[in-house]
């Protein structure tokens, strides 16, 4: 049985000084909500402070990114060492990298071990454009996002994937439950060719892309979904609670 998992990506929002009010306003309530993993990542410069409000309670936390080397001459960058410790998970290949930052399939690549080396669980992004959707290619692209990065020690450190089909991420536009749940058992699919049903049935597949509490429940009633990486809906404290409540009331009557 999989156990569902709502992230909050907060993407490049909140200062400092938000990041804490943030935290604290969804805290107690998201504290309380059973059977549903929850975790936010706020920008790399709040971490710290994030994770002391976090102690004790059942709430983790991730990052936006890494580099993958430990140390040295690469100025901005933050490696998997300095995470270490700090975060429980953290996002890889996310969209908005591989289009503005020129994130590659073979960048990607290195991401994903040294993550896992460092001990903490990737949330690996794949998804395609809108014209790839359009031109019938999700498949090929994500097969080829996919044969990257998906070594079986990687899924069995418990590596979770996010579906994210570009043209839903911010756009209002999500994909509709049906849409998204075919394509994730699609992916489950790939992940079974590749190393079997076990990893494959136990492999966390979460859906991002304009995910609100409006639709988080269509989108939680598809048996192969096991969650959502939520980006807007997550700087709002009653948006972002209402979505871990409604996943888990959909999960417990499963
Ligand atoms: P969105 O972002 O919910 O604002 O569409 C999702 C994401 O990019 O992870």
């Amino acid at each position: 049985m999989r156990v569902p998992m709502i992230a909050g990506n907060w993407k490049m929002n909140t200062t400092a000084d938000e990041a804490v009010t943030l935290v604290r306003s969804m805290l107690p309530e998201l504290d309380k909500i059973p059977g549903v993993d929850k975790v936010v990542c706020p920008p790399f410069i709040s971490l710290v402070s994030v994770k002391e409000i976090l102690r004790g309670s059942s709430v983790q936390m991730g990052a936006q990114n890494l580099y993958y080397e430990e140390k040295g001459a690469y100025t901005g960058e933050i490696s998997p060492l300095m995470l270490t410790g700090v975060c429980d998970y953290v996002i890889i290949g996310h969209s908005e990298r591989r289009q503005y930052f020129g994130e590659t399939i073979g960048i990607i690549d290195k991401k994903v071990p040294a993550a896992v080396n460092a001990k903490i669980t990737p949330i690996m992004c794949v998804g395609e454009t809108l014209e790839e959707n359009e031109a019938g290619k999700t498949k090929e692209v994500l097969m080829r996002q996919f044969a990257s990065a998906s070594d079986r020690v990687y899924f069995l450190s418990g590596m979770v994937i996010a579906y994210e089909p570009i043209w839903a991420i911010g756009t209002g536009r999500s994909a509709s439950g049906a849409q998204a749940n075919e394509t994730i058992g699609y992916i489950r699919k790939l992940i079974a060719h590749q190393h079997g049903s076990d990893i494959a049935e136990s492999a966390r597949i979460l859906y991002g892309g304009s995910v609100t509490a409006d639709n988080i429940t269509e989108i939680m009633e598809q048996p192969e979904i096991d969650g959502a990486l939520v980006g807007g809906a997550s700087l709002k404290a009653d948006a972002f609670i209402s979505i871990v409540k409604q996943t888990a009331e959909i999960w417990s009557a499963a």
